[in-house]
Parts: C-alpha cells; structure tokens; sequence
C-alpha cells in the first residue's frame, strides 16, 4: 500500500524525487533524479532503448530538454563524438551532469540552458534527439514543443542530417508525419511499443477530453488504457529553398 506522502508525490507534476535502475539494451542505469527534474517515464525508456541499438559513432548531437540525462548517457554510450545537451535551467542541468559523471561518460559535453529551439550555439549537428513535453506542456496548444521542433529542426541540423524523438499516439501520429512531409523529410519508425496511462492523464479533466477527439489516440485493453509510443527518425533534406 504506497503511503499518503507518495501518493502526494506521484500526483500532478511528474517531477517527484527517485532513483531509478533502467536497462537499455546491455546498459544499466542507475540514475538520480531529484525533485524538480522530470521523473523518467516510458516514453523516455522507449527512446532510451532505441538510442541503444543506433550505431552514433563519430556524431554530433543535440539533445533538447535532456532531464536527468538518461539519453544522453545512451546516445554517448552509441558512439558519439560529442553532445550538447539543453535545458530550462542549471539546476536540471546540475543533475544531468552527475548522472553521467556517475557513468563515467567522457566525451565532450555542452550544457546549455536554452528555450527549446532557440539554442545559443554556431554548431549544426548530425543528430537532434528528444523526447518532447506534451501532455505536460502547459500551454493551451498542447503540440507546441512537437511543432516547433519540426518546424525549427533544419536551423539546428546540418544538411541530411536527423531529428530523432519519441511522441504519444495522443500527439496525433499522423498529424507529426504530416507536418515532418511537408518540411520534405523523409521518415522512418524506428520503434513503437504500447503503454499504459500515466496516473496524471486521468487527473487531468482538459487533457482527457483532448485526446479522445484525436483518431486512434489511444485503446482500452481489458479496462486498462493504452497509448502507442513511437520513436520516429527524421532525415531532412539537404538545404531550405530560397
Ligand atoms: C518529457 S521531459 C523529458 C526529459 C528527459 N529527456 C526524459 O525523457 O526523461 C521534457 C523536458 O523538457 C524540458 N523543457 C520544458 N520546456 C523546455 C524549454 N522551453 N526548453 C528546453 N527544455 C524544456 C523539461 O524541463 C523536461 O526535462
């Protein structure tokens, strides 16, 4: 039975202290994640777990909004030849850092506190990863940070270079792969498992109600909620017209 202090705690935010043993592939984790930063869930496996198997070796890569640094762990991990990782402030920053000094990664980081998109480097990387807010985004327009993300991704990627990120069929998939079409990128699923409802999905009245409007947003298994969670991979063309 989970005692009235941690049912306080997994309410509302997500961002309730925890140390957490993760596996990706052949790679533990045992990660510290301190009240404030974002608590990973499986949406963040998932990407985790397919980081893991993407041969990285010699790349540049952008994580945006990088939390606790379970990515970038296994995006270094894959190869990698350096990182930038961003988030909104140092002290998530802070947190990112030890868990990769905790395993012992060593190539050449970046830590940055930027707003999204708008990252402060002359640098254009091979790879941007992320896993974007959305049910949490806290704006009005729930797809904001997925949006602008493709909308922005070709100012932050060298020519053919790739957007990889995870979304919830409640994102509206179809709608992503419209979107990352239109900026003439050409995209491949890399993987797609099911999960259950997050507890903070019923607690939220607005959220419900917005993703049962979106076309096979989610299914109801044995009475138990599921979303579908994609990570998709983006190569985008060689240069904007114009
Ligand atoms: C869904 S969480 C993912 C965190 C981590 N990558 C993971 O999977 O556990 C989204 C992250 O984006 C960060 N974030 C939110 N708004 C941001 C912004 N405007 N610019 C950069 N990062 C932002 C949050 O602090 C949070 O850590």
């Amino acid at each position: 039975m989970p005692t009235m202090e941690k049912l306080t705690k997994r309410r509302g935010d997500n961002l309730y202290p925890v140390a957490m043993n993760v596996t990706f592939g052949d790679n533990e984790l045992h990660l510290d994640v301190p009240a404030g930063v974002w608590n990973p869930t499986p949406h963040g496996v998932h990407l985790g777990n397919v980081l893991a198997e993407l041969d990285l070796d010699g790349e540049t890569v952008l994580e945006l909004g990088t939390g606790c640094g379970l990515h970038a762990i296994a995006i270094a991990r894959s190869g990698a030849e350096s990182m930038v990782l961003t988030e909104i402030d140092d002290a998530t920053l802070d947190n990112a850092r030890h868990n990769l000094a905790k395993h012992d990664i060593d190539i050449p980081v970046e830590y940055l506190v930027a707003n999204w998109t708008s990252v402060e480097t002359d640098e254009l990387f091979d790879v941007v990863v992320t896993n974007p807010p959305f049910a949490k985004s806290g704006k009005r327009y729930r797809r904001y940070f997925i949006d602008t993300l493709i909308r922005d991704a070709h100012r932050l990627l060298k020519p053919g270079g790739k957007l990889v990120f995870v979304q919830s069929s409640m994102a509206d998939l179809p709608r992503t792969l419209g979107m990352l079409d239109e900026e003439g990128a050409t995209t491949e699923i890399l993987g797609q498992v099911d999960g259950p409802f997050r507890d903070y999905y019923f607690e939220d009245a607005a959220f419900m109600r917005e993703v049962a409007s979106v076309p096979n947003g989610y299914h109801v298994r044995d009475g138990v909620y599921y979303e579908t969670l994609t990570v998709l991979r983006a190569t985008f063309p060689d240069a904007q017209p114009g």
